[in-house]
């Protein structure tokens, strides 16, 4: 018998109900005006690296202004999140490739901390590189990769005997709408017990030309990775996009405070998405809504988390105010059994 990742296991189970549910809002979200498509379906294999390689363009703040906040407060964190010689639980949400995860497990296996690591991405990929690069970085780190769509399916978590961090990075949770965010918070919240923690990330509202550029970026990355969901169509579901016919567009929306990415089609077409059942005609002019990225302000940011039946400890900031890292806790701890 051949032995298998843990991640890639999942991954194969996972597969299927994986297509299903692409097939499912591909036809939801192309059929409805306007069309839309949802941000997870950028993060095919070859979009999650064009995503990382957007995370190392000098227009894209986020990603390093968040790591130099967490290199920071890596061991504040980590003693707020358990008790003393405590084994440490860290789920992280939306995990990626983990690459600032490595930051916190770094500074608990320092302190001699037993860690077990559970990412959660809608990713299967993302979590084999994820899992890859922790198990050789922390052999000593236990891994439980998990693939799921952490909005549709709220994580259970097991009981554990220990101390749990939540982790939710990179500002992902802009990627939903108020209502669905909260959803999430309150979801991760409600696995929460005494004395464990929830660090997020977060963007905040800044200058408009700042925020367009880290949307927009002059090397085209951040372009094909918007155009790139196309392709996906294409060889996932047999669809027939020819996308030079369509071009990135970000905009900044003041009122819902939020960028949005759109994909611009430039001339009259009709394409085919076979396994979708689709044949759509696209005007000129008319737009594929791709993504939100939300970006908040102190107030929002505080009724984000309260409204999630969340309450901040911590709020760390950069000298410029671009980016937020807070540490919150439930806010009825005494109550809190796992249920
Ligand atoms: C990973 C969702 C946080 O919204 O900034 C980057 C994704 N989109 N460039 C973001 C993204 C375009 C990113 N998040």
């Amino acid at each position: 018998m051949t032995t298998i990742s843990p991640a890639l296991d999942l991954a194969c189970r996972s597969a299927l109900g994986a297509r299903t549910e692409l097939i499912r809002e591909v036809q939801n979200g192309l059929q409805s005006r306007p069309r839309s498509l949802k941000p997870w379906m950028l993060y095919d294999e070859l979009g999650s690296r064009l995503f990382e390689q957007i995370t190392a363009l000098s227009e894209y703040y986020p990603t390093r202004t968040e790591r130099s906040l967490l290199e920071r407060r890596t061991d504040a964190i980590v003693a707020s999140a358990c008790a003393d010689s405590q084994p440490l639980r860290v789920v992280e949400l939306g995990a990626g490739t983990a690459s600032k995860t490595c930051l916190l497990l770094a500074a608990a296996v320092r302190k001699r901390i037993e860690v077990i690591y559970m990412p959660l991405d809608v990713s299967a990929d993302a979590l084999e590189i994820a899992c890859r690069g922790i198990e050789s970085a922390f052999p000593e780190v236990l891994l439980e990769p998990v693939v799921v769509n952490y909005v549709d399916s709220p994580p259970k978590l097991e009981d554990f005997d220990g101390s749990t961090l939540a982790l939710y990075l990179g500002s992902s949770i802009g990627n939903f709408m108020p209502q669905e965010s909260r959803t999430i918070l309150r979801n991760i919240g409600s696995q929460l017990r005494n004395g464990d923690a929830l660090v997020l990330g977060t963007d905040l509202v800044k200058e408009e030309s700042i925020l367009i550029a880290a949307y927009d970026d002059n090397e085209g990355v951040t372009a094909a990775f918007n155009l790139n969901v196309l392709n996906r169509l294409n060889n996932e579901l047999g669809a027939d996009f020819d996308p030079t016919g369509f071009r990135h567009r970000a905009r900044w929306n003041p009122v819902a405070s939020r960028i949005e990415m759109h994909l611009e089609c430039v001339r009259d077409q009709y394409v085919e998405i076979a396994s979708a059942e689709l044949e759509l005609h696209f005007r000129e002019g008319e737009t594929i809504h791709t993504e939100n990225s939300y970006k908040f302000t102190d107030n929002t940011l505080d009724a984000l988390l309260s409204d999630s039946g969340l309450k901040i400890e911590s709020t760390w900031k950069d000298e410029r105010s671009w980016y937020a890292v807070t540490l919150s806790r439930r806010l009825d701890e005494d109550q809190c059994d796992r249920k």
